[in-house]
This record gives C-alpha cells, structure tokens and sequence, in this order.
C-alpha cells in the first residue's frame, strides 16, 4: 500500500532539534525552535507552575472528560489576559473562548472554521511568517496570500509597503498579524501603525487573526496586548490564538486557547458551537493537566503574582543576552553591524545570516539555528556566548 510514498523533508524548526540529538560535539549549542533556557541553558518548569501542580496532585478528583471547549476557569482568566478584567469584550460575553492544545491546535481549529463557515476567503500572511503558518493553514484547505512586513534594509517593519498591500486586500479576506514578538523577525508594529491597520481593517472589513504566542516577552503582559486591545476597541471582529507555551513554560503540555471576537453574545454562542463541532472531530477535547495549571496559576493572587516575576526575569534575561550578543560580536572584532539585534523583540533575532552561513554554523561549529537566519536568542547564555561569536565571526570571514 504505502511504497510509492516519498519521504517529507524534516520540519524547518522541530527538525533541527532532532539533528541537534544526533551530533556528537560537546559545544554544541542548540538556537533553532523557540524554547526559553536559564543562565545554566536549562528549560526550567517555573516555580509558580510547580506550587501549582502540588496543589493539583493533591486537590484534583476525577481524570473524567473536559468540556469540549475546556475548563471554564481558564476560558474567564484567558479572555481577561487578552483584553484585561474589566474590558467591554469581557463584560458583554461577545467573546468565545476555547481551550486548545497549544497556539498551533488554535490556529488550526480557526483554519477548519474558517474552510467550512466562510468558503473562498483567502488568508493573507506577512513576508517572512512563523513557517509553520501555510502548513496549518493548507492542510485545513484555506488559501493563503502574502503581504510584505520586513524590510532586510532598515531591518524595521516595511510599513509602507505593509499598509498598500493591506489596501488592495479583498472585503472579508482574514488578515493573519502577530500580536507582539513577530515571529521570525523579531520587529513589530508601533501602536500607530496598529491604528493604520485598524482603520484599513474596518474600511475594507477584513477579518483579523491574531497569533499570540509571546504575551509577556516584548514589554509585559498588559503592553504586549496593546495592539490587540486597539484593534478590539475599533470594533472588529477578530480571532485570537493565544499560547502558554512560553510564558509558563509549559511547551509539553499544549495549552493555548483559540478566543472568536463577535458583535454581539448570541453571535459569540453561535460562533462557540461551530468551534465546538470542529474540535470534537478533530481531538474531540483538550488535555486537562496544563490547562488546570495555568487557570489555577491565573486565579490564585499569590501564584499569580510570583508567576508574573517569573515572566519578567525570563523577559530580562532575553533582553539582557540581545545586549551581550551584539557586544561580543563588536569585541571579537566582528565588522557587520549587529546592532540591530538589540532592537529587536521577544525570543527571536532575525540575523541576517545568508542559507550559506547558516550551513556552515551548523557544518563546522554544531551550532544549529533556522534557515532563515533565525537565532532563539532565549538560548544563550554567558558561558555558551564566546563560542557562538568566535563562530559567527569564522562564518562572516572576520
Ligand atoms: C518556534 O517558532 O520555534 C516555536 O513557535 C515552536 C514551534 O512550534 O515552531
């Protein structure tokens, strides 16, 4: 039955994880998928997460089946991460929310939503995006479309270029945009650009969707959602996929959730029932553990609070390695101009690396970072530093 089927190539970021176990060299760093590591290149599960699961272990009474949107606890204190307690959206249930395994699972039941509820609508990507995006969005049968976002020669947003194309975009077409951190390039928009893209969104009634995965790792929670806020306050109606993956370090555990903003409550019970008949064919449920770790980090005042300075020593220690890079970089005597990396925000740095320097950072030093150019600059540390610098300055030629 199965031997005329070819081999598909490895995932462009998950593969290189796999590669990364098989190479024998003991300096070998690993700077591809986006995981958080600590001074000591440790992922660590947060202490806030721990106390959390100690009172699971001991209060928890039943494995029985989740609601197939989730843990209505965590459905209130996720819609009041997206848009803050006491916000509008909130207060009037014209929110859905459903708990989903990770921001993937959530953009991926948006995309099964999308196909069957607004047939012929096209999905417009920014240039470059999270490469896993078209995979997610194609294998739900939507068709895709790109927009221009970075600009390689300030190593900024190409607003201009943005906002046209946004422009041109046909009425009801879904607009893909990264809340904060965009995901590979490490460059956002301002909040005036986000008002520019709000008033293109409603003049020509595009339909938002917002990838939230790293609420927390630009400026602070509240600030990272500001151009999400802005959007809602505009009126839209949008999708969000949102993610704990990072901010409670909980990657194994899939748990994000997938939160449809309507006009209105009954729309928004609508809405939930269509999401509700899509995840039950697809996982029928989501996972319970990580779910009931982040509601009772999010309800609890004291775990809440310890979890948010947990965020911010996380969001400290990346920024404080952007700074190191590009000084070690100049120390080694290294002439490019990486001065950007400090400009950047989140987890990621968008090189600038070419393909070539990339194979040979991986070739001859065992250092392993995406294709793109993409650097996980929350994989470095002090003591791993020198290495990575003294090869980037080998692979430049410096
Ligand atoms: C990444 O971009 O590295 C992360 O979002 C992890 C993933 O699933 O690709």
């Amino acid at each position: 039955m199965f031997e005329t089927i070819q081999a598909a190539p490895p995932d462009s970021i998950l593969g290189l994880t796999d590669a990364f176990k098989k190479d024998p060299n003991p300096n070998k760093i690993n700077l591809g998928v986006g995981v958080y590591k600590d001074e000591s290149g440790r992922t660590p599960i947060l202490d806030s997460v721990k106390r959390a699961e100690a009172y699971l272990l001991e209060n928890e009474a039943s494995k029985t089946y989740l609601p197939i949107n989730g843990i209505p606890e965590f459905i209130s204190a996720t819609q009041s991460m997206l848009f803050g307690p006491d916000y509008e959206i909130v207060v009037s249930g014209r929110a859905a929310t459903a708990q989903t395994p990770g921001g993937t699972g959530a953009l991926r039941v948006a995309a099964d939503f999308i196909a069957a509820m607004m047939p012929g609508k096209r999905l417009w990507m920014s240039t470059p995006t999270w490469p896993n995006h078209p995979h997610v969005f194609t294998s739900a049968g939507l068709e895709t479309a790109a927009y221009p976002y970075f600009d390689p020669e300030t190593r900024g947003v190409d607003f201009e270029g943005m906002l046209a194309a946004l422009k041109t975009i046909p009425e009801g077409d879904i607009l893909l945009l990264h809340t904060c951190c965009h995901n590979p390039t490490g460059v956002d928009l301002s909040p005036e650009q986000w008002a520019q893209v709000a008033a293109v969104v409603s003049e020509r009634n595009l339909l938002p969707l917002l990838d939230f995965a790293y609420q927390g790792f630009a400026e602070g929670l509240d600030a990272d959602a500001a151009g999400l806020r802005l959007l809602a306050e505009s009126g839209a109606d949008m999708i969000i996929a949102s993610s704990y993956s990072k901010n409670f370090g909980l990657y194994d555990e899939r748990v994000g959730a997938l939160t449809m903003v309507t006009r209105d409550a009954d729309t928004a019970a609508a809405v939930l029932s269509q999401i509700k008949k899509r995840i039950r064919a697809n996982y029928s449920n989501p996972p319970a553990h990580g779910g009931f770790i982040v509601s009772t980090v999010l309800n609890d005042p004291g775990l809440r609070a310890q979890w948010e300075g947990e965020v911010t020593a996380m969001r400290n220690r990346i920024r404080d390695m952007r700074h190191l890079l590009v000084e070690t970089l100049n120390e080694k005597g290294v002439e490019q101009d990486f001065s950007f990396i400090a400009r950047q925000r989140g987890m990621f740095s968008y090189s600038g690396l070419t393909p070539e320097q990339v194979a040979a950072l991986r070739d001859k030093h065992s250092i392993y970072i995406v294709g793109s150019g993409r650097i996980n600059v929350a994989g470095l540390t002090a003591a791993n530093m020198d290495y990575l610098c003294d090869a980037i300055a080998d692979v430049l030629g410096s």
